[in-house]
């Protein structure tokens, strides 16, 4: 190290009020911030209150009003449709001032919540800058949730609006919207208002006649609007992740912060020069999407790519080389698992040196551990930095990354580096101690949290204390276990609670619990995550029926597949269940999941002393290996 790291990081540790004002500087605010971040009656951070902005005004307007309108902003590609369409910094402004002028007609305004349920389509960027523009606060609902998902988000977050479209569409199969809005608009206790529905050619949605609007006739004759200015500890947006139960929390994202974060974030984190090209190919449904497809790249005037399609079977595993030559991206941005995929169908990585990918720079990774196999195959083929980034919903941004906008650390395999300036990382032992170099414990990071963090969680205080800040007094918990080794690199290791990570999607096993143990044929269950070699971690169901059940185990089985499947999503992937005798559990009646999973996944056994009964592993160790 050369010490330029050091040096930005002291700088953030002796006086972080003065290193945050100092980022902010950088942004185009209303009225500018006198005060770094104050607390609030229950203790919670809040930065930049006293200031004044509009987050679309700053992905905007500022950059026309700057003389770059002619700039491009907006890349679509859309493998699944067939289409692409690009947008300057002009056009996008024109169409999100217009759609904002629809909302406000439909009573929309600061402070209201709008709930966004849609595809990868330009429509949903758009909904989410007018939403910002208005100071409305946005809520995404990834489009692979099912309607009761979806319900409980629109009960959590009472918009007064809805945003959807017809269909999504997936690798070779349109999946109609509207019925799953209906059912959710008709499960949730809070009547919205009305659902602007955006129309794809795919397939063409009924419309109620009283509550939904047609996306297109209310653009028709729309009045373009002006940035609304609101205070900088002003929510955002409200993003729903999964804790260990099965109600979502609500993270809240604050206007000020926010937008110094992303600002600070593109070129610390990702080293990216205005006007380049860049690219999160993950989905707006999710936090990757919102910051680093919407937010950060239009706050900080570089191309965003909104990409529609999967990195393999839209229509092979060349889609994201294809996708860098086409739009000459800077840099491009990850979950491991995509690039599982893509090495799994194209081993020697053809496809990179098949187009031209001499403009990529860099790659970088996060949304679940980057696995050394995975971090090796692509260094070895890319020659590229692989560069893992280290973050979570609740942050919005890297907690850990390669600061490579400051210095470019070497990097170490399983390693997302070091921690980003602005976060006060500890790997804490259970006593609240730190622990020694190389030794495992909860990664916490102390108080406040930097800008752009959640100040909460959405109506509910006590959920963000009692999840977040009671364990360690004084510090965050991040939920993820590691250690940092004798050089101050971060390995984060995974999940310490029910929370797990399919496919780069953040699933709660608890969730699963509850559906499951909700059949009326089963008298208890454990859901647990097992090693996936693509998805990263996929779940599992152990399963106990009730003695009087005289039905087929196949049959509960494939009812409980379904159930899953129509509650959550289909992403949630739980395929394998399996009906055994009994649990194991320890004397206090606690079901030992993890010992479940090193069963299936081959390890060896920690059975913990206080075991009720050590030989039920024979028992479904069996029972697995006859399968
Ligand atoms: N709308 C509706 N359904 C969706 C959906 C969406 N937005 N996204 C996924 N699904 C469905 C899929 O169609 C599939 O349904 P099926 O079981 O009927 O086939 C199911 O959910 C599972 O999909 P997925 O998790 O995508 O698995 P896959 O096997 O189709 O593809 C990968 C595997 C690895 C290629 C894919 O998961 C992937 O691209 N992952 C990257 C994820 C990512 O970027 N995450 C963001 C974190 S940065
Ligand atoms: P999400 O909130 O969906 O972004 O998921 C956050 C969780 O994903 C974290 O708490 C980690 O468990 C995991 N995660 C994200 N990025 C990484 C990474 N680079 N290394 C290890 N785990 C990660």
């Amino acid at each position: 190290m050369s010490g330029e790291y050091q040096r930005t990081y002291r700088a953030f540790s002796d006086n972080p009020e003065q290193f945050w004002l100092q980022q902010s500087e950088r942004i185009a605010w209303l009225k500018k911030p006198q005060q770094a971040y104050h607390q609030d009656e229950h203790g919670f951070y809040h930065w930049f209150a006293d200031a004044e902005l509009n987050t679309s005004y700053l992905a905007l307007d500022q950059h026309v009003l700057n003389g770059y309108g002619d700039e491009t902003a907006l890349i679509y590609d859309s493998p699944v449709t067939d289409s692409k369409r690009q947008y300057s910094y002009s056009e996008l402004l024109e169409e999100v001032s217009k759609f904002a002028g629809v909302m406000q007609g439909l009573g929309v305004g600061k402070g209201d919540r709008v709930v966004i349920y849609m595809p990868m389509i330009p429509e949903a960027v758009i909904g989410m800058l007018a939403c910002a523009r208005l100071g409305a606060i946005h809520s995404v609902v990834f489009g692979g949730f099912a309607a009761h998902e979806l319900a409980v988000r629109i009960d959590d977050a009472t918009p007064k609006i809805i945003l959807s479209a017809s269909c999504g569409v997936e690798v070779n199969k349109v999946i109609e919207y509207k019925p799953l809005l209906d059912e959710a608009v008709s499960q949730a206790q809070h009547k919205v208002e009305h659902c602007v529905i955006f129309q794809r050619p795919q397939c063409y949605a009924p419309l109620s006649e009283c509550r939904d609007i047609d996306w297109a006739t209310a653009m028709s004759d729309a009045q373009s609007v002006d940035a609304v200015p609101v205070a900088g500890a002003d929510p955002l947006y409200i993003l729903y992740t999964s804790g260990t139960t099965g109600i979502p929390k609500g993270v809240v994202r604050e206007n000020g912060g926010h937008a110094v974060a992303m600002h600070y974030s593109m070129e610390t984190v990702y080293g990216m020069r205005p006007g380049e090209v860049f690219w999160a190919a993950s989905d707006i449904g999710w936090v990757v999407g919102h910051s680093y497809i919407v937010y950060a790249p239009l706050i900080y005037r570089c191309a965003t790519v909104l990409y529609e399609g999967k990195p393999v079977r839209t229509p092979d595993a060349n889609a994201f080389w294809r996708v860098v030559e086409d739009y000459k991206v800077t840099a491009l941005f990850s979950a491991p698992t995509a690039f599982r995929a893509i090495k799994k169908e194209d081993p020697s990585a053809q496809g990179f040196k098949q187009y031209d990918t001499s403009s990529l720079k860099r790659l970088f990774l996060a949304g679940e551990r980057l696995d050394p196999p995975t971090y090796e195959w692509l260094k070895e083929h890319t020659q590229l930095p692989v560069l893992d980034h280290w973050w979570q919903t609740e942050t919005g941004w890297a907690i850990a990354c390669n600061p490579i906008g400051i210095e470019t650390l070497p990097t170490k395999a399983g390693s997302a580096t070091v921690p980003t300036p602005g976060f006060n990382v500890q790997v804490l032992d259970v006593h609240g101690e730190q622990c020694e170099a190389n030794e495992h414990g909860a990664v916490a990071i102390k108080l406040p949290l930097p800008p752009g963090c959640l100040p909460s969680i959405w109506q509910n205080n006590e959920r963000f204390k009692s999840g977040y800040l009671s364990q360690y007094p004084g510090y965050y918990l991040s939920g993820d276990g590691g250690y940092v080794d004798e050089e101050g690199y971060l390995f984060i290791m995974g999940r310490t609670d029910d929370v797990i990570n399919v496919a780069g999607h953040r699933l709660s096993t608890g969730e699963m619990e509850e559906i499951v143990a909700a059949h009326p044929a089963v008298a208890e269950c454990a859901v647990f995550a097992i090693h996936d070699s693509l998805k990263g971690q996929i779940p599992m169901a152990m399963v106990v029926l009730k003695d009087d059940f005289s039905g087929s185990n196949e049959e509960v089985e494939q009812q409980l597949r379904a159930t899953v499947r129509s509650t959550i999503g289909a992403i949630a992937c739980l395929q394998d269940i399996i009906c055994v005798p009994r649990l194991p559990k320890t004397r206090s009646g606690k079901i030992l999941r993890k010992n479940l999973r090193q069963l299936v996944d081959g390890e060896e056994l920690q059975i913990p002393s206080t075991i009720d009964d050590a030989s039920i592993f024979t028992e479904i160790s069996e029972q697995l290996q006859s399968r």
